[in-house]
């Protein structure tokens, strides 16, 4: 695992764009696997400024989504769809053909996973893989206790979950019960995969995933079985890493070596 200890959420997400944009400069039509939530807001924003004032092109670029709200149409306002839409898809110039994302109102949950899963095969799999990690160590929403080996499926959401995605809706009933999400056995196929976390809430989750046994309990853990993984993390999500200057001294080594990866 690289990991890359950064000041902030502005560096964090510039670090994560640059990382992305490099992915689809080397090959136009990447399959990015992408994420939702406050975390990668930043990354998409600086994506955005790309597009409009360097260029950066979209227009051979296919993603997937991690995870959609179960009930939710795509034109409800907490949706991950309007979500990307919002903070992504419309204001770059990517082709709507090229957009995967979870269908929340799947009558046939069952059928549309199996399908999703062979789309992503038919694309040829998930160049870069972008994860956010929740307090509980998920990553997509496989929560604790999640086969390490899941597919695409429905999924009970966790009480921590509803609780911390209750900031994105009026009540925290409102919040869906269920989602549909990637499993950690389709993340794991990725081909390269970055981690984003940023402020002390995430900081046991960081230190667990990264330094503890890999577990189902904290499901970014089977992360480690991976041989490409980046962590971009702001020093107060990175405060419980015990080996921390250890893992500076050797993204500072590998960067001066001018070496982008270390597997
Ligand atoms: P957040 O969520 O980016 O809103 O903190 C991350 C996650 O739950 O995966």
């Amino acid at each position: 695992m690289r990991i890359k200890v950064v000041k902030g959420y502005e560096d964090m997400s510039r670090e994560a764009a640059r990382i992305i944009a490099h992915q689809i400069r080397s090959k136009p039509s990447s399959v990015l696997g992408l994420a939702t939530g406050g975390t990668p807001v930043g990354t998409y924003r600086e994506l955005i400024r790309m597009h409009k004032e360097e260029g950066l092109d979209f227009s051979k670029v296919v993603t997937f989504n991690l995870d959609e709200y179960y009930g939710l149409a795509p034109s409800h306002p907490q949706s991950y769809h309007y979500f990307m839409f919002q903070n992504l898809f419309n204001h770059v110039n990517i082709k709507p053909e090229n957009i995967h994302i979870p269908d929340g109102l799947a009558s046939d949950v069952e059928v549309f996973c199996r399908k999703y899963e062979e789309e992503i095969r038919r694309h040829g799999g998930i160049d870069l893989q972008l994860l956010g990690i929740g307090r509980d160590g998920h990553i997509a929403f496989n929560e604790p206790g999640s086969s390490l080996a899941s597919r695409t499926r429905l999924v009970v959401l966790a009480e921590e979950t509803i609780k911390d995605n209750a900031r994105f809706f009026e009540r925290e009933e409102d919040v869906p019960k269920f989602a549909i999400s990637m499993g950690c056995g389709t993340i794991l196929e990725a081909r390269r995969i970055l981690l984003l976390a940023e402020g002390i809430a995430k900081a046991d989750a960081v230190a667990a995933f990264i330094e503890g046994p890999v577990s189902a309990q904290i499901t970014a853990s089977v992360l480690q079985l991976h041989p490409d993984v980046t962590v971009i993390v702001d020093e107060k999500a990175a405060s419980k890493l015990r080996r921390l200057g250890y893992y500076k001294r050797a993204d500072e080594m590998l960067s001066s070596r001018g070496q982008e990866q270390r597997t």
